[in-house]
């Protein structure tokens, strides 16, 4: 299965085990986990991991978050995109699509999560035919909680994760 978007200033296309360095770069980062359960990554094992999970959604969800790279420099600069999710209840939910994305730093500020983000809604209207898609932040992620403003969902409510014993903020978008 091949993803491949194009933006004004980005690509989105599939995650590759070749984007294992950036992919260490953007989770062993404390400040990207600041919103994301303070967790950062030790060790580059663990990000293999999570690349692998990820191409396994590929094949066995058809679809997953995509990887996001700046067109004029070919810098990776994080994932966007959309996610099937099986394995949590969230808010009451245990299968939905949510949008989401995760961002290094040094692009932050730049517009790169609200474009990225406004193609995966897209992709998940016009060509999954997708009725739906959700999004989560933890309560006061104020930078995630604009970009998916402006991406086009609509905040919900907020609601407690009992597994990770959070606040979260619950978003809806509807096929236009
Ligand atoms: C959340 C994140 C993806 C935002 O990426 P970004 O590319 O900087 O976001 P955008 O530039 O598209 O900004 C979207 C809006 O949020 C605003 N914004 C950005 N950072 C902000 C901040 N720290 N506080 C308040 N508003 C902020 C922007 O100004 C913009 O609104 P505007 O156009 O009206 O000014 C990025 O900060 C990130 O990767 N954080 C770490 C991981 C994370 O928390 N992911 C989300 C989990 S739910």
């Amino acid at each position: 299965m091949t993803f491949y978007i194009e933006t004004e200033r980005l690509l989105l296309r599939e995650l590759r085990l070749s984007d294992l360095e950036g992919m260490f770069t953007l989770d062993s980062d404390p400040e990207v986990h600041k919103y994301l359960g303070n967790k950062p990554v030790k060790t580059i094992d663990e990000s293999q991991k999570i690349l692998e999970s990820v191409l396994k959604q590929y094949k066995e969800r058809g679809i997953g978050r995509f990887a996001v790279i700046e067109k004029d420099s070919g810098d990776f600069v994080g994932w966007s995109g959309l996610r099937l999710n099986t394995e949590y209840n969230m808010n009451g939910f245990t299968r939905y699509y949510d949008v989401g994305y995760r961002l290094m730093k040094r692009f932050w500020g730049k517009g790169y999560a609200t474009e990225s983000g406004k193609a995966s809604v897209d992709y998940a209207f016009n060509c999954m035919k997708l009725p739906e898609v959700y999004a989560t932040t933890e309560f006061g992620n104020q930078a995630s909680h604009n970009a998916l403003l402006k991406i086009g969902l609509y905040y919900v409510e907020d609601f407690y994760f009992e597994q990770e014993q959070v606040n979260l903020r619950w978003y809806k978008m509807t096929s236009p």
